[in-house]
């Protein structure tokens, strides 16, 4: 593929540095520190904030391998696109297919999310229910065309940062140090919390699938990715340490709305429902962006012929490629009413680390005269990745069984369709 400029490109530059910072925010706050933040603390204990700070420079390096690719060459499809064209079409199709896999099953996550905190208010429905009327609700208005337009986004942001900053800023007050006691940040537990609270950082190279929307993309992009990842850490480490220190981490992880439980103790009711907002908020603009998300991917790896044709076309009124819309949100319900939210965040997880593991392949196999960061950004990207991945073994074989199933259904599909031609 020719290398093509953002300049050349047919997509509008509407987006500065604080939308493109914002998309990437907002596909990175939702069901994580919402919800996951429970199931590693159960894992990490009360060092819960020592799994956060592990999974944060394991992102980071990724972060740093992005935004060497996003300056070398801004373009729509990213790491997919990277990856073919610096590796192999069958890397680069592995890719596609995980980061759908990934997404897919990060979308159920959000929805089991938003129903958590729904049902936290609203006791009497049913959990698995709401997830799956949100799934059905969002799926349509990707199909209907509904983008999120980046001022809307930009709000969603704005929202999600102030409740989250009213939790840190109340909870303060309330927290009591005995529940940091035992203290263990050396212990396996920290490691296998580091695994699951991964999950709350993905999304911070959204911005990079839309670069060509993005206004002097070869500076911005790599700006945003990296804000977006610091914002998301400074945030996660002063929620986590605020609702460790509010219950313990012991309460925490037997809920699965943690941070409505958190700030219950400070006895202050409008507060809850304040924080049960931020989660809906957080865990619905995730959704909306995560269908809309795989779609865009789908339709990409169809255009390249990877994947069937059908994923291609596009509605004659709403301009959406409504048969991947309508594919995803189906397979996106069927995991919220079958699959429990561990395994989810387990699976999406597992694909996540996959292609950002192949990401910073492709940034150290990048051959141009002044890099960025030096190769050893990528190799430890690609190190601390392949380490990360090893603790699901611990964390969930099953999760490793199906994300394993899912890398060989992917071959064997792509090993069938070559021969095939
Ligand atoms: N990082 C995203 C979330 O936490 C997937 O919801």
């Amino acid at each position: 593929m020719s290398q093509k400029s953002a300049e050349q490109s047919k997509f509008k530059q509407s987006l500065g540095l604080f939308d493109a910072t914002a998309i990437s925010v907002g596909a990175i706050i939702g069901a994580g520190i919402f919800v996951v933040t429970g199931i590693a603390a159960g894992s990490a204990g009360s060092a819960l904030i020592v799994s956060m700070l592990i999974a944060a420079v394991i992102a980071l390096f990724t972060a740093l391998s992005f935004a060497e690719l996003t300056s070398w060459l801004p373009i729509e499809g990213s790491v997919y696109e990277y990856t073919c064209m610096l590796i192999s079409p069958f890397a680069g199709f592995l890719v596609g297919w995980m980061w759908m896999l990934s997404n897919t099953f990060a979308g159920a996550a959000v929805s089991l999310g938003f129903a958590y905190y729904l049902t936290a208010i609203f006791t009497f429905l049913n959990a698995n229910l709401v997830a799956v009327v949100l799934c059905i609700a969002f799926t349509a208005l990707n199909y209907l065309g509904i983008r999120q337009s980046a001022l809307f986004n930009n709000f969603l942001v704005i929202a999600k940062l102030l409740i989250l900053t009213f939790f840190i800023f109340l909870g303060m007050f309330f927290i009591n140090s005995a529940n940091f006691a035992p203290f263990t940040p050396f212990g396996a537990g920290v490691l296998y919390g580091a695994y699951y609270i991964f999950f709350a950082y993905g999304g911070f190279a959204r911005v990079a699938v839309i670069a060509e929307e993005v206004k002097d993309a070869r500076r911005n992009v790599p700006k945003a990715i990296l804000l977006s990842l610091v914002i998301s850490t400074i945030v996660y480490i002063l929620v986590g340490t605020v609702a460790v220190g509010l219950v313990g981490a012991q309460r925490l992880s037997s809920s699965n709305s943690p941070l409505t439980e958190a700030i219950n103790i400070t006895g202050n009711s409008p507060a809850i429902y304040v924080v049960a907002a931020g989660g809906l908020l957080a865990t619905a603009s995730v959704l909306l962006t995560s269908i809309l998300g795989v779609s865009r991917m789908a339709y990409a790896m169809a255009k390249r012929k990877d994947i069937p044709q059908v994923f291609s076309k596009l509605h004659p009124q709403y301009n959406t490629p409504y048969y991947s819309v309508w594919i995803i949100g189906a397979l996106m319900t069927l995991l919220v009413l079958f699959v429990d939210l561990t395994h989810v965040v387990a699976i999406s997880t597992f694909a996540l680390i996959f292609y950002y593991a192949l990401a910073n392949a492709s940034a150290l196999r990048l051959k141009v005269q002044k890099r960025l960061y030096p190769c050893i950004v990528p190799v430890l990207g690609i190190i601390t990745c392949i380490a990360l991945l090893a603790f699901i073994l611990f964390a969930s074989p099953q999760a490793l069984i199906i994300g394993v199933a899912g890398l060989i259904a992917g071959t064997v599909y792509y090993a069938a369709k070559a021969s095939l031609k």
